[in-house]
């Protein structure tokens, strides 16, 4: 017989009567006066392997079992004795009785059972291999492949072909912080890792393989959070002459068929799309979690003559703002809790909350209970309950600050509010998943402290149709030919149509502030590539591990890489980054600075 005929976790009536082999792990050894229990697992599930005592060989290496220990055995499928079916498991209606019982490999305790829900992420990144063995993980790890091949297939039929680009190459303008690489033959210089393939899929459009793609690893060394790892997967894209409509429809429609294949969860067709600016207006983000029925009402021209210099200030500045956000039912929400929303929105740089629960309009100011009426004039609150659409049982929370200030606290609130047990009781929440375009980026954002120009996407993505003069008359009003996909208010890919004649690129340096050496310097291998007939082209890249977390429903996307970094960007398990010898540094030309002190944050 094989080794191994079948997997534990798909055994089923379907195999009554017949012998087999399995081989797996000891999830748990059961003694039962007389008989011994195993649960087998492997990575199809568990199967329940029963062990009698008339053989005696078998019977006493199955005493010598532990969690963990890796065997085969031999064995007839016979049902389970009626009542003792599990109808959690594939195998539930079924038992393999063991004739044969062989320990593959014993294993030593391991650290916490496998069932354990509470464990620490710490440890679980530190014992990363037994993690992963966890039916949890296993299920989310096979989903990411299965994503990935859905992805795969539907980009092959549709003629895109997979070319690899450099991991050791120069710095890419996606922003962030680069990973560097010394080296050792040129004293003194660095490898940047690549913060995504964006030039190089661009070059790869003027050398004619009109439809790229590749799912590889891109590394930002940012900020760390739920949705952010300093080494991530992209499903990176490009095309040649293709507009903007048909490059949103050809990955809209690929992130359907992927759903439906991989989930058979049918996302709505056509996904609504959202202009930059209507969305924050409405929800105070880029990114939306439409599954929120809640948005901001505009409140900053309205109160600018208000006796309140905590509206009246920022409503009467440049770049301030006055919003309300109503809570449908929220005047019940006691005071200790909008305590806690006043602290949630200070983490954004909110000064306060203001706040109007609205118990009965009808009694007019005497129906309204809040610290800030008062300071309101009758138009200004007539108008303000009125655009709100407040009604009796409802709350109002204001915001006023700079508008940057305003849309992420009060963005944030919306999300924290809607989500949360009160939100989802008075139906605030709404709909499984929420998907939408949003586009017409600004090409440009003022860096405050640079005091210049920033690219909001990056320094090749084209200007809208008829935008193109304001790159030289008013760059914060040139709107960009770029776009994001977000899902439940998570951004799962963006990108767009880039930029393929000199003068365009040219004119879009000189708004940036960008010296014409300065560009030599850092992309001239990419200009000089576009002057060769380069094609019309664009592209996207979607987050790989953030497509697979939101289908998981895993909370990080920690949980869908199999050896993930913490949010202290360190690996656990291989304990990396690590010091190394002094010889290695020698070859590379590096000496260290006085240490800092390790473990200070
Ligand atoms: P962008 O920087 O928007 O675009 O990245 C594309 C997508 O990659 C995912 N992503 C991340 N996922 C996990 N951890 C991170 N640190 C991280 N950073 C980004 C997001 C994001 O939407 N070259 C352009 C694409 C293009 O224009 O074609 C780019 O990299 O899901
Ligand atoms: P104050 O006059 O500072 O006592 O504030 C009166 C109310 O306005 C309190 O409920 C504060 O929480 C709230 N508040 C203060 N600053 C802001 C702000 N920038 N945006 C919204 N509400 C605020």
């Amino acid at each position: 017989m094989k080794m191994r005929t079948d997997y534990c976790g798909n055994v089923s009536q379907a195999y009554l009567g017949q012998t087999i082999a399995l081989c797996g792990w000891v999830q748990r050894r059961r003694d039962h006066g007389g008989v011994i229990f195993i649960d087998l697992r492997d990575r199809e599930g568990l199967v329940q392997v029963v062990c009698d005592p008339d053989l005696a060989e078998v019977f006493a290496t199955a005493e010598t079992l532990r969690n963990e220990f890796c065997v085969r055995v031999e064995g007839l499928v016979r049902a389970r004795p009626q009542g003792t079916e599990n109808s959690n498991l594939k195998s539930g209606a079924v038992e393999l009785l063991c004739k044969g019982l062989e320990v593959l490999n014993a294993s030593v305790t391991p650290p916490f059972q496998l069932d354990d829900e509470n464990l620490s992420e710490t440890t679980r990144l530190t014992h990363r291999v037994l993690d992963l063995r966890r039916p949890q993980m296993q299920k989310n790890l096979m989903l990411r492949y299965k994503v990935a091949m859905a992805i795969r297939n539907h980009l092959d039929a549709q003629g895109f072909v997979d070319i690899e680009t450099p991991m050791l190459t120069k710095s890419t303008p996606e922003g962030a912080r680069d990973y560097l690489v010394p080296s050792r033959v040129h004293s003194g210089e660095f490898f940047a890792l690549p913060q995504s393939p964006q030039l190089f899929k661009q070059m790869l459009m003027v050398a004619g393989y009109d439809r790229y793609y590749q799912i590889t690893k891109c590394f930002r060394d940012e900020d760390l959070r739920a949705d952010r790892q300093p080494e991530f997967t992209q499903v990176d894209i490009e095309t040649s002459f293709l507009g903007e409509q048909e490059i949103r429809d050809l990955f809209e429609d690929m992130i359907r068929k992927v759903f439906k294949q991989t989930m058979d969860v049918e996302l709505q067709n056509p996904f609504p799309v959202m202009a930059y600016g209507e969305a924050m207006a409405r929800f105070g983000s880029d990114k939306p979690d439409l599954r929120v029925k809640m948005e901001f009402t505009e409140l900053t021209d309205i109160m600018k003559d208000v006796d309140f210099k905590v509206f009246s200030g920022p409503a009467n500045s440049d770049n301030g703002r006055v919003v309300a956000l109503r809570v449908p039912g929220g005047a019940e929400i006691p005071r200790s809790e909008i305590d806690n929303y006043t602290k949630f929105v200070g983490i954004y740089g909110a000064k306060g909350l203001a706040w109007i629960k609205v118990n009965e309009l009808a009694k007019g100011r005497d129906g309204l209970q809040s610290p800030i009426v008062k300071n309101i004039h009758d138009a200004a609150l007539a108008e303000l309950l009125k655009r709100s659409g407040a009604a009796d049982g409802d709350i109002l929370f204001f915001g006023a600050d700079k508008a940057k200030v305003v849309n992420d606290a009060m963005g944030a609130l919306r999300l924290k509010i809607g989500h949360s047990e009160f939100g989802q009781k008075a139906g605030l929440v709404q709909g499984r998943w929420e998907p939408l375009w949003v586009i017409d980026f600004p090409m440009f954002e003022l860096d405050e402290e640079a005091g210049r120009w920033a690219a909001c996407h990056h320094p090749f993505t084209s200007p809208k149709d008829g935008h193109e003069d304001y790159l030289t008359t008013d760059p914060g009003k040139c709107l960009a030919k770029a776009y994001d996909m977000v899902l439940n208010g998570w951004e799962l890919g963006g990108g767009s149509v880039r930029i393929h004649k000199e003068k365009v690129q040219s004119k879009v340096f000189r708004a940036l502030n960008i010296s014409e050496e300065e560009a030599a310097a850092k992309f001239g291998f990419l200009l000089d590539a576009l002057q060769y007939g380069a094609p019309p082209h664009g592209g996207l890249a979607f987050g790989l591990d953030r497509i697979v977390t939101m289908m998981s429903g895993a909370e990080s996307i920690r949980d869908v890489i199999a050896f993930p970094k913490t949010q202290r960007a360190q690996c656990l398990l291989t304990q990396a980054p690590s010091p190394v010898d002094e010889k290695q540094l020698r070859e590379l030309h590096i000496r260290l600075r006085q240490a800092e002190p390790k473990n200070v944050a």
